[in-house]
């Protein structure tokens, strides 16, 4: 208590704020100007100077607020955390208050997203004590999905979309808008991230024996019922929710992926995602140059929504750079879509005379009703994260384009800008990498402004004088925190895409019925620490930890390995690829995984594929022969070798010739 009272005096959060709101305003006005006003100004502290005066202010801010948040954050999960009495082993309480509002209670969603958030905290750095979170929380959701409640049971997997239970595990029988079909999608994520870290740890047993039951079930339920309607991530409206259906396509992406790593089927998963990302097409408005937030109901609303915002922070992925299929934080589509959703809240009288360009409070949408609508931590913070997510990417990339879709977001950062790629030795470039930061740093600020001064974050802040509202200590408001100040130091989550996805022309509304058991595994081995030689990220020092020094590179879990094997065959032929490893079929010809043919010349006899596997992972292998009648041909000794390379990259090849 003592250490706290210090920091917060040290710290003075209200007379700092008090000083923001000028610094912003003169800000904006001098990025209107262009880059003259990277020179001193009328005399006024030059504008360099001015943006140092706010970063230091979000510096103190995220020094201050980093190690509360985590300790809030754990607080509300049972049954150790300090407001976390009676609440099971591995089991998140939404927030502490049992009244008004009573949201003492898990959401699977919000659990989810917590869990997410630790778990990519943990494979950034590794760390026993949220280990033990991770396993008691992947342990109680093995339970929780065989409680029977009021969505259905596991039977046929409709229980899985039950959004929210008793903190003691039962079912909430209460009336509610059920299901939610975010929370065994956004569940599966947040899992798979652990699977892979104890892949790459070679811990695999342990994620086939103990996680892939329970990863199972969630993907089945993705791939059964994601053409289905049901309620969005805010509980009102039921209908299709982009939030959801971003969700879901990543999941089972990542599902397959982690199936192949296990040496499970992943086939399902990968034969659905293309249509969920062909039906998440369908939000954008293309005359309206936004995402329209919930679809397939008619909800009277405009559809500019925090939703989106979120989906985008969620499904990103540093390597699919400006991707707008999936909507990533820097593409064209989700910028357009930002300013719109920014734009939808200046009527909150915090934000009055706040000019565009300049940060201001955000909520979910803007006919929000519930506590008479107010902006939430969350949002506002999404906001900073999908920004930060952009810049990461730029500066990885070298430049940043502006097209017709993004140019209204850019040219509330610089009145002057046209479309175009500026490279990044362009004062261009640099000019709209200061406005963006600026921009973003000024989202956390509204937070360290309207937060409480001993650093509780709630849900929601009132839209007309900021003070906090609603539920206290929302642990997903720390969660929020936590994964914005993260990207803010350029740390950014694994890649989980593998490669650049392509739209099917046609979309389809197919899905498959799945299986659903309960999963009886539930011990973990003790020790499971990381291997030796584990390549873990550089901790960005006091002065790295600005948005532009972001030149850390995520080291990537999963690289997706080419095997290029050059073998003249006769028709009906397959090559195929068989080795030591389970993904590789364990040596069993039975499971080798097939080549294709599809650029085989007379010239150039070419079998190739394309296998997701661990970074780090050696193993043995050989091609096979498979003719028509089944008849398998190895190719000659040795034993081929390889070590999947443990870098940057998240594709590699590798280039063979049969051994005859
Ligand atoms: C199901 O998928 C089809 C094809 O994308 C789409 O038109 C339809 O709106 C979807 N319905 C739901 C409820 O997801
Ligand atoms: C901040 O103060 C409130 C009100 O006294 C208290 O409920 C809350 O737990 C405190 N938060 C922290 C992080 O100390
Ligand atoms: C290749 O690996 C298999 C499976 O481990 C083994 O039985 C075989 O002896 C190896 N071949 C050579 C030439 O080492």
């Amino acid at each position: 208590m003592e250490l706290l009272g210090d920091s917060v005096s040290s710290l003075s959060h209200n007379t700092t704020s008090s000083l923001i709101q000028p610094i912003m305003y003169f800000l904006s006005s001098a990025l209107l100007l262009g880059s003259v006003a990277l020179q001193s100004v009328m005399g006024r502290p030059s504008f360099s100077q001015q943006r140092d005066l706010v970063k230091r202010d979000v510096d103190d801010f995220i020094d201050f607020e980093t190690p509360i948040a985590l300790a809030q954050l754990l607080c509300n999960i049972g049954a150790t955390g300090c407001h976390s009495s009676g609440v099971s082993s591995g089991i998140v309480i939404a927030s502490p208050d049992k009244q008004d509002p009573d949201y003492f209670y898990t959401w699977t969603r919000d659990s989810a997203l917590v869990f997410k958030c630790i778990v990519e905290r943990f494979t950034d750095e590794y760390d026993a004590g949220l280990q033990t979170h991770i396993q008691q929380y992947i342990v109680s959701q093995a339970k929780l999905q065989g409680v029977s409640n009021p969505s259905g049971s596991l039977s046929d997997g409709k229980g899985l979309g039950e959004p929210k239970f008793n903190v003691d595990m039962s079912a909430f029988t209460g009336g509610w808008g059920r299901p939610q079909r975010d929370g065994p999608a956004l569940r599966a994520i947040a899992m798979i991230g652990y699977a892979k870290w104890l892949v790459n740890n070679g811990y695999s047993s342990t994620a086939s024996n103990v996680l892939w039951p329970i990863i199972r079930n969630d993907l089945n339920y993705v791939t059964q019922y994601w053409n289905q309607t049901g309620f969005d991530l805010w509980e009102e409206v039921s209908g299709s929710s982009f939030f959801t259906v971003a969700s879901q396509y990543r999941a089972l992406i990542e599902g397959s992926t982690i199936a192949g790593l296990l040496g499970k089927s992943g086939t399902s998963y990968s034969a659905i995602a293309p249509q969920v990302l062909c039906f998440l097409q369908k939000f954008w408005l293309p005359s309206s140059n936004y995402i329209d937030a919930n679809i397939n109901v008619n909800d009277g609303r405009t559809g500019k929504d925090a939703n989106t915002v979120l989906a985008s922070i969620h499904t990103f992925d540093p390597t699919l750079g400006c991707d707008d299929a999936t909507f990533q934080p820097c593409s064209q589509k989700a910028l357009a879509n930002l300013k719109q959703v920014v734009d939808s809240f200046r009527f909150y009288t915090i934000n009055s005379g706040i000019s565009a360009g300049t940060a201001i409070a955000i909520g979910r949408y803007s006919e929000d009703v519930y506590y008479n609508g107010n902006p939430w931590y969350l949002n506002t913070l999404a906001v900073a994260e999908q920004l930060y997510d952009a810049i990461y990417v730029w500066d990885k990339a070298g430049s940043i384009t502006v097209s017709d879709t993004s140019l209204s977001f850019f040219k509330d950062l610089s009145s002057t800008i046209s479309t175009g790629t500026y490279s990044s030795s362009s004062t261009t470039y640099k000019t709209l990498i200061a406005a963006v930061s600026t921009y973003a740093d000024g989202f956390v600020n509204i937070v360290s402004k309207y937060a409480a001064t001993n650093g509780s974050i709630a849900e929601q802040f009132s839209k007309s004088n900021g003070t906090p509202l609603s539920a206290d200590d929302l642990t997903w408001s720390y969660a929020a925190f936590l994964t914005a100040a993260a990207r803010r130091a350029g740390i950014v989550p694994p890649s989980w895409a593998n490669t650049s996805p392509s739209v099917p022309s046609t979309c389809q509304s197919t899905s498959i019925v799945g299986s659903y058991s309960s999963a009886t595994s539930t011990s973990f081995p003790t020790s499971q620490t990381p291997i030796s030689g584990t390549v873990t990220l550089p901790t960005p020092t006091e002065t790295e930890s600005s948005t532009s020094s972001a030149t850390n590179c995520a080291v990537a879990a999963t690289v997706s390995v080419t095997f290029d094997s050059l073998t003249e065959t006769q028709y009906g032929d397959t090559i195929k690829i068989v080795g030591s490893i389970a993904a590789l079929g364990s040596w069993n010809t039975n499971n080798a995984i097939a080549l294709s043919a599809s650029d085989y010349t007379s010239s150039n006899p070419l079998w190739k594929v394309t296998i997701p596997l661990p970074a780090g992972q050696a193993f043995e292998y050989k091609y096979i022969n498979v003719k028509a009648s089944g008849t398998v041909t190895w190719e000659k000794d040795p034993n081929r070798s390889y070590t999947v390379p443990k870098t940057c990259a998240t594709t590699a090849t590798k280039e063979d010739t049969w051994q005859s």
